[in-house]
């Protein structure tokens, strides 16, 4: 395999990632069942699927469809408890051709705490809270309520002693308080954004397509919305701050990529890019890397920020 361009490596909040390129929570396995089909030396990093303390079984099907905009999905958390990660999957973190961040989710501050702390025992060396899932009861609890947001992001940074703790917000809302609420608390780095909340009916049946009635949009139609949110949130909270983002929404291509950038992300997640196509993350890091020898750039964190507006 060729290697990436040295000119993608950047910093994440103290994360030294080969790329600017992180797979997103839940599209690509527990941890690393992308690297079956694809080559994971692409990405800077992998996001696990989101951990809770208990397993869960997620929503009843059916929980994924397509939309001309992208996709939706209400999968629920589904995943196989904190406690087997850490046997089956987290042993093999080390060996990975890219960083690993832990998504963590739960219903109340002692969960959070809980996973984030088993996460770090493991050795991983990043914990993504996910305040924002919209497929279950209370997955958006801590993102749509700053004060709470703030205190759920003091309790799990004051337990967790030295991974890099990103908080990954919704689209929707405000976006800019909470951001301040969570960088404020301790957050090392932000993603944005989580799905939209949204939903498909078959005007046949008249049904939802979703057995969960709603879900969240992510894909090609989200990707808009996203650009701005980085731009905004980089440009009053996090980049005052010195807070990096994962831009996170939409990216099909190096051009999508490049525009996260350019509005303030100093990485991009790959989510239901991962889906179409699991080669992605090369064709996307080659094209980044080119237009970045176009750009005139050393590296490609001169240009995070760097829109003409
Ligand atoms: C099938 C599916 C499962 C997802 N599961 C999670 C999850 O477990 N935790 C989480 O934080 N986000 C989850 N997400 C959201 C993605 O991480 C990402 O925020 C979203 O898909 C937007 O990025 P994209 O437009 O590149 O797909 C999921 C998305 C999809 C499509």
């Amino acid at each position: 395999m060729a290697a990436p361009d040295p000119v993608l490596q950047t910093r994440l909040a103290g994360l030294a990632l080969r790329t600017p390129l992180v797979a997103a929570a839940g599209t690509c396995g527990v941890l690393d069942e992308l690297a079956e089909v694809s080559d994971v030396g692409w990405l800077g990093a992998i996001t696990t699927k989101s951990l809770t303390p208990e397993s869960r079984e997620g929503n009843a099907p059916w929980r994924v469809v397509e939309t001309r905009a992208g996709m939706l999905n209400a999968i629920g958390l589904a995943n196989p408890g904190v406690d087997a990660f850490v046997q089956e999957h987290a042993p093999r973190v080390g060996s990975l051709d890219a960083a690993v961040i832990g998504s963590v989710a739960g219903h109340a501050v002692a969960d959070f705490v809980r996973v984030a702390t088993a996460l770090e025992a493991a050795g991983l060396q990043a914990i993504e809270l996910n305040v924002s899932c919209p497929n279950t009861a209370d997955g958006r609890q801590f993102g749509s309520d700053a004060t709470l947001l703030e205190s759920l992001v003091r309790e799990v940074r004051a337990a967790v002693r030295t991974s890099t703790l990103v908080v990954k917000l919704p689209p929707d809302g405000d976006t800019l308080r909470l951001a301040a609420a969570a960088v404020a608390a301790g957050a090392g780095a932000l993603t944005l954004c989580n799905t939209y909340p949204a939903m498909q009916i078959e005007p046949e049946t008249r049904r939802p397509s979703l057995s969960r009635g709603s879900g969240g949009l992510s894909g090609p139609g989200v990707h808009p919305i996203v650009v701005r949110l980085v731009h905004l949130v980089h440009r009053e909270v996090a980049g005052p701050a010195r807070v990096p983002i994962i831009g996170l929404g939409g990216v099909m291509d190096w051009r999508d990529a490049a525009e996260l950038v350019l509005a303030g992300a100093t990485a991009v997640g790959l989510g239901t890019a991962l889906m179409v196509d699991p080669s992605a993350p090369r064709a996307i890091a080659r094209g980044l890397a080119a237009w970045c020898r176009r750009q005139g750039v050393r590296e490609i964190g001169e240009l995070v920020g760097a829109v003409r507006a």
